[in-house]
């Protein structure tokens, strides 16, 4: 029979006969997958789980207290945090390629995570411990496509945690191998993991970094932050959350428009909307969202997020279009 319940008791049995008295390391996301295997090895192990967060500055407004917060005093798991902002705002400056991006922010992750893990593997050493084991929440279809496939999910570098050293490497424990998105969902719902994260849409590992079309600066992260904000917000009480696969909101801030304000004049940037229905991300089609949904967006993004002026709609499907812009 197949239950959240029982696929926790399975897993919770064979992680422990697994890890025995090591240690064992995760890196969260912020994301479904990482949350809910860290859920599951919790509650297998406890203590011996010590969870890594690598705050890169990129995410969304509430998602680093959604882990550093919400997700630890459900699950009690002990959570290390690395604030690594200024060190990606750094390594983006000046960079406006999208591959290059992407590059940059996977190569920083994971010399970031690479660091707090050595230091997490030298104190556990110092109680004679020693760490031998990373999480990892590798789904059911990652492990099919990563058995052949190529394609589109191979047109951008994807960026998960993977590449250390080989002095640093750890055996696996992949406890949602088996599973799909769905199961996982209610298995997390079963473990307490917040509804937040566990309906959490997708979100690409570089983040808003890869939604700000141009130099990722501070500001730039701060207003699309902002307008992205309203969006989620407006789509949630509209009930939509479920009904759209995602919608990233991307900050065109090498382009500027001409606008009014009051009586005054403006020179702002434009953000786009790019809401996608889809069933795995490899195909899609824009939304059809009410009129009156992208009216409320459009008034309060241009009312509340200053330096945006402009709301506009991306009504491409993918192909030709990929779902984010970079
Ligand atoms: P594209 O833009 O290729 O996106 O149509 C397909 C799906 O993948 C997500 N995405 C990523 N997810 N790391 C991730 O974990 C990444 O680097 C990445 N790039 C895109 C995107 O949000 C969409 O759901």
């Amino acid at each position: 029979d197949w239950t959240p319940g029982n696929v926790i008791a399975e897993q919770v049995e064979a992680i422990r006969a697994q890890v025995g008295d090591k240690r064992v390391i995760c890196g969260l996301s912020g994301g479904v997958d990482s949350s809910v295997a860290a859920a599951l090895v919790q509650r297998a192990v406890g203590d011996q789980l010590t969870c890594v967060f690598v705050d890169h500055g990129l995410l969304r407004s509430g998602e680093a207290e959604q882990v550093e917060q919400d997700f630890v005093a459900a699950t009690g798991v002990n959570l290390v945090v690395v604030d690594a902002q200024e060190r990606f705002l750094e390594a983006l400056a000046g960079v406006t390629d999208p591959e290059t991006k992407r590059k940059i922010i996977g190569r920083e992750f994971i010399r970031v995570f690479e660091q707090a893990a050595r230091d997490v593997v030298t104190a556990a050493g110092a109680h004679g411990e020693e760490v031998e084991f990373l999480v990892q929440g590798t789904l059911y279809p990652d492990v099919v496509e990563s058995g052949g496939g190529e394609g589109a999910a191979n047109i951008k570098s994807h960026h998960n945690v993977g590449g250390l050293p080989e002095d640093l490497q750890f055996s696996l424990i992949e406890p949602l191998r088996t599973l799909f998105k769905d199961e996982v969902r209610a298995v997390g719902l079963e473990l307490g993991v917040p509804e937040a994260i566990v309906w959490r849409q997708p979100f690409p590992g570089p983040g808003l970094g890869i939604r700000i079309i141009g130099e990722v600066t501070r500001e730039r992260l701060d207003t699309l932050r902002a307008a992205d904000a309203i969006a989620r917000e407006e789509l949630t009480l509209a009930g939509l959350d479920r009904e759209i696969w995602q919608c990233p909101v991307v900050l065109l801030a090498d382009v500027r428009s001409v606008g009014v304000q009051g009586d005054g004049r403006t020179y702002g940037h434009p953000v786009v909307l790019r809401p996608v229905s889809s069933e795995d991300a490899m195909t899609a089609d824009w939304t059809r969202l009410p009129y009156d949904v992208l009216a409320r967006i459009s008034t309060r993004v241009t009312n509340e997020v200053a330096d945006v002026n402009r709301v506009t709609l991306d009504v491409t499907s993918k192909p030709p279009g990929t779902i984010e812009w970079e």
